[in-house]
C-alpha cells in the first residue's frame, strides 16, 4: 500500500484510500497553499464540498498543480439547505462552476435531511447518469438512513461517510455498508484535532516510530476505510501521508477499538439542526 493506492468501488471506480481533507480551511491562498502541498506530497484525492465555501480554491490548486485531471480524485457535497429548497441539480452546476471542472469523481449528499433526502439522490441518479459525477454517494447515513435509501433507489451509494476515530466507532453501519458493498469513509478521523497528542495512542505508535496521529490514520486504513485527514499545515501533510511503511499488530488495533466510547465530535444524523 501507498499514498497511491486504489479501492475499487461498487461501480468500478477506483478512489484512492488516502486523501486531503479541506473542512475549515479558509477560501483563498490557505486551501490553495494546501491542495497544492498535498498534491506535491503525492496526495491524489481531495474531499471538500459546497458549505466549505472553498470549491473555488479547491478548483484553483487542480489547475495550478497541472497534474492530468484523471490523475486527481475530486470530492463534493450536496448542501443540507439546497435540498431543502429543491435545487440540488442546480446546486450541482454551482460546485462544478466554482470548481472550474467539468465532472467531479465522487458526489455525496451531505447529510440525511428528512423528507427530502430520497428525492435528492434520485437527482443525484440524473447527475451520475449524465457522467458529471463518475460515481454518488452519501454521508452521515446511519442504519435507519441507509436501508430506507436502497429500498427507494435504483443506485447503491458507491460509499458512505462518517464520523469515525478513536471515540466514535459505529459498527452497526459500518458493517452494514460492508455487507452492501458500500466503501467507507471515516470524516474527522483526529476527531477533528482532538486525538494529535493522545499519550495512549501516543504510546503504540511510538513502538513503530510514529506519532499519535499516524497511529490513528494507520488503523483506520487497516479496517478498509478511506480517510483524508484535514491539514493546511505543510509539515502536519507529509507527516499525515508517512503512514505507509508499518502495520500496527491485531493487538494494537484492538487497544484503539477499545477506546470506543460512541461521543461524537461532530452533530449527531438523527438530531443535527443545520
Ligand atoms: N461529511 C461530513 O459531514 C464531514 C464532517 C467533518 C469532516 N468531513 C471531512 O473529513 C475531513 C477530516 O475531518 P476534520 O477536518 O473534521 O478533522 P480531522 O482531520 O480529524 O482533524 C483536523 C485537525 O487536526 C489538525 N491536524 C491535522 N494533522 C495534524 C498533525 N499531524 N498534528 C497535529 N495536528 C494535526 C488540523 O490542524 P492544522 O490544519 O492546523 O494542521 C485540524 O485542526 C474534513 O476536512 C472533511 O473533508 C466530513
Amino acid at each position: 500500500m501507498d499514498i497511491k493506492t486504489t479501492k475499487r468501488l461498487n461501480n468500478g471506480v477506483e478512489i484512492p484510500v488516502f486523501g486531503l481533507g479541506v473542512f475549515k480551511s479558509a477560501n483563498g491562498p490557505e486551501t490553495e497553499q494546501a491542495v497544492l502541498w498535498a498534491l506535491e506530497a503525492g496526495y491524489r484525492h481531495i474531499d471538500t464540498a459546497a458549505v466549505y465555501g472553498n470549491e473555488e480554491s479547491v478548483g484553483n490548486a487542480i489547475k495550478k498543480s497541472g497534474i492530468p485531471r484523471n490523475e486527481i480524485f475530486l470530492t463534493t457535497k450536496l448542501w443540507n439547505e439546497d435540498m431543502r429548497k429543491h435545487r440540488q441539480l442546480k446546486a450541482f452546476e454551482e460546485s462544478l462552476s466554482r470548481l472550474q471542472l467539468d465532472y467531479v469523481d465522487l458526489y455525496l449528499i451531505h447529510w440525511p435531511v428528512k423528507n427530502v433526502y430520497l428525492e435528492s439522490w434520485a437527482v443525484m441518479e440524473d447527475i451520475y447518469r449524465s457522467g458529471r459525477a463518475k460515481s454518488i454517494g452519501v454521508s452521515n447515513f446511519k442504519v435507519s438512513h441507509m436501508n430506507d435509501l436502497l429500498a427507494n433507489s435504483n443506485v447503491v451509494p458507491a460509499v458512505n461517510q462518517m464520523e469515525f476515530n478513536p471515540s466514535m466507532q459505529d459498527y452497526d453501519i459500518y458493517n452494514l455498508c460492508r455487507e452492501k458493498g458500500i466503501a467507507f469513509e471515516a470524516w474527522s478521523p483526529l476527531g477533528c484535532g482532538k486525538y494529535t497528542s493522545d499519550s495512549e495512542i501516543g504510546e503504540i505508535g511510538a513502538k513503530y516510530n510514529k506519532t499519535a496521529v499516524q497511529t490513528i490514520l494507520r488503523w483506520i486504513l487497516q479496517k478498509d476505510m478511506i480517510v483524508f485527514p484535514k491539514s493546511v499545515n505543510r509539515g502536519r501533510i507529509i507527516e499525515n501521508a508517512d503512514i505507509f511503511d508499518f502495520e500496527l499488530s491485531a493487538e494494537d488495533c484492538a487497544k484503539i477499538d477499545a477506546m470506543n466510547r460512541n461521543i461524537r465530535t461532530g452533530a449527531d444524523p438523527d438530531t443535527f439542526t443545520f
